[in-house]
């Protein structure tokens, strides 16, 4: 399925793709795409319109339609747990039934999204009274997806905010939780526990140390803790009482879990109807997704375009470029979201994978990042594509030059990475700065930028709630294609178990509590450092 793919690639190498532009006027038209008013240009690449078709057809021969349209249904695509997956239902505010085995799930997603919006509206007016008073803060407890989809989502929105702080512990290491606890008033902080599972040792860890905190500090753990979880038992156990967790099923997976119970410190933060325009986007995408024909399908087209690069071209990594200082920690959301789901060995039936798995991906908010990697993006050996995202606007209205440099500099780095600067410029450059010789040929060989390099643009009106929710849909659909093509469940996440599983056994052996049995030296000879040293 992929030697076509592989001979496109070998006639497009020696193209350069600026070429292409100079050959079709209509080039940025035609290799774009929108979804509302989210508009992405993938014409900064070497795909052609061949190239395009063939990697179209990529679609078809997956069965791309009855996947997608699996999911939505509530069939149990998650093979591998025998799980359906339907975060979409979170989002389905005005869809009608959505069944799993014959039974409509919409009925309690909705009466969830009821009661966090009535204890949002309780939190935020004051009736919930913790013992110093109204609440004033909220700290998030959780990790993976019960952290960095909330985490990303309140910073996202944060020009949107009229709740209380939120405030986001996820790392075992007691610095986090003791950073973040320090700067709060016990008497006045909401404590939500947020856990698919309930068992995550890292979350379970800071959730006793917040308690303990409270307990110590005049809180009162009935009235200030909550819990978001599918495990509604363990939550009760943990002393939070049954009003105070909001449930979700095994069919929402934890980093797709953004858009219910793990949503609420941003419902908190923003408010119910804030949280709800975020809901409608993200449903916006659903309908697009499953609607548009793939030329025009933005969460496809993504997809393509990455496997083009990744598996096609063999470049190794991708990254996410947003010229947004509030999707500061988009990166990290997207590394869980694409990494968990496609970072994956076999295909769904157990055999090895065709083609490589998803790529690595890394970034971090533009400008800053032009002063930090960039360099290796343009003039390292190894290949980068580069997603790019650009608002229109930005919230400070007072301050629209800073967005109006911020844009430049995202367009400038575009075009500089497809366009470069030739042996020939460089040496020009030279002379002109009054070099000769042996000495204008080193110089110039320095300032060389190979170019060619390939980028994206994801462009949309401003970061709304609204907006948030279809870029966030974009990527989780984007992902699903991705997983349908190279024939990988995108939804389990074996590969995350062995690590806890040794780390469960050692924790005594670093604790001292039992001898150490069963290691190799390397591991040996670094307990015995610790254990000297550990005071
Ligand atoms: O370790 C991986 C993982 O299972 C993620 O998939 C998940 O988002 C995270 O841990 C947290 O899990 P939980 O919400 O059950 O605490």
């Amino acid at each position: 399925m992929w030697d076509a793919l592989f001979h496109h690639c070998d006639r497009a190498r020696t193209r350069r793709f600026a070429e292409l532009f100079e050959a079709d006027p209509d080039r940025a038209a035609r290799f774009s795409a929108a979804a509302d008013e989210l508009l992405f240009d993938y014409s900064k690449t070497n795909i052609d319109a061949e190239t395009r078709a063939a990697l179209i057809d990529l679609c078809d021969r997956a069965g791309l339609a009855g996947r997608r349209d699996a999911m939505f249904s509530g069939a149990r695509v998650n093979e591998t747990e025998g799980r359906a997956v339907l975060h979409s239902a979170l989002r389905n505010l005005d869809g009608g039934a959505v069944a799993v085995d014959g039974v409509d799930v919409m009925p309690g997603v909705r009466d969830t999204l009821d009661r966090m919006r009535a204890f949002a509206r309780a939190v935020r007016e004051g009736a919930v009274e913790a013992p110093g008073g109204t609440i004033t803060d909220v700290v998030n407890i959780g990790i993976g997806g019960s952290d960095l989809g909330p985490m990303m989502a309140a910073r996202a929105l944060s020009p949107y905010r009229d709740g209380p702080r939120c405030h986001f512990v996820s790392n075992v290491d007691g610095a986090h939780v003791a950073d973040t606890l320090a700067r709060l008033d016990a008497r006045r902080t909401l404590v939500i526990v947020a856990s698919k599972t309930f068992t995550t040792l890292e979350t379970m860890t800071n959730a006793e140390t917040a308690r303990a905190w409270l307990q110590e500090r005049g809180g009162d753990v009935a009235r200030q803790c909550v819990a978001l979880s599918s495990a509604v038992d363990r939550a009760s156990a943990f002393g939070i009482p049954a009003e105070r967790v909001f449930g979700f099923e095994d069919w929402v997976g934890g980093r797709y879990s953004l858009w219910g119970p793990i949503g609420l410190s941003v419902m908190l933060a923003v408010g119910p109807g804030r949280f709800d325009e975020m809901l409608r986007g993200g449903q916006a995408m659903d309908d697009h997704f499953r609607a548009a024909p793939w030329e025009r399908n933005l969460p496809v087209l993504l997809a393509l375009v990455g496997l083009w690069h990744a598996q096609v071209c063999g470049y190794a990594t991708r990254a996410v470029l947003p010229y947004e200082q509030r999707l500061e920690h988009l990166p990290a959301y997207l590394q869980q979201l694409e990494m968990e789901s496609n970072g994956k060995r076999v295909a769904m039936d157990g055999t090895p994978l065709e083609a490589p798995s998803g790529p690595v991906i890394w970034g971090a908010p533009g400008t800053n990042g032009q002063h930090a990697f960039y360099q290796l993006i343009h003039q390292g050996t190894q290949v980068v594509p580069c997603e790019f995202m650009l608002g229109a606007q930005g919230h400070e209205r007072d301050l629209a030059h800073h967005h109006a440099l911020l844009a430049a500099n995202c367009l400038a780095q575009a075009r500089a990475l497809m366009l470069g600067r030739s042996l020939e410029e460089a040496r020009a450059r030279m002379a002109g700065a009054g070099l000769e010789g042996a000495e204008l040929e080193r110089q110039a060989r320095h300032r060389v930028f190979p170019g060619n390099r390939p980028s994206t643009l994801l462009l949309y009106p401003q970061l709304t709630p609204f907006v948030l929710g279809q870029i966030v849909a974009l990527y989780e659909h984007r992902v699903f294609v991705e997983g349908v093509i190279l024939g990988i469940n995108s939804f389990d996440q074996w590969g995350v178990e062995l690590g806890k599983e040794l780390a469960t056994e050692l924790a005594p052996m670093v604790e001292g509590r039992a001898p150490v049995r069963g290691q190799d030296g390397s591991t040996v000879g670094a307990l015995d450092y610790l254990r000297a040293r550990s005071g």
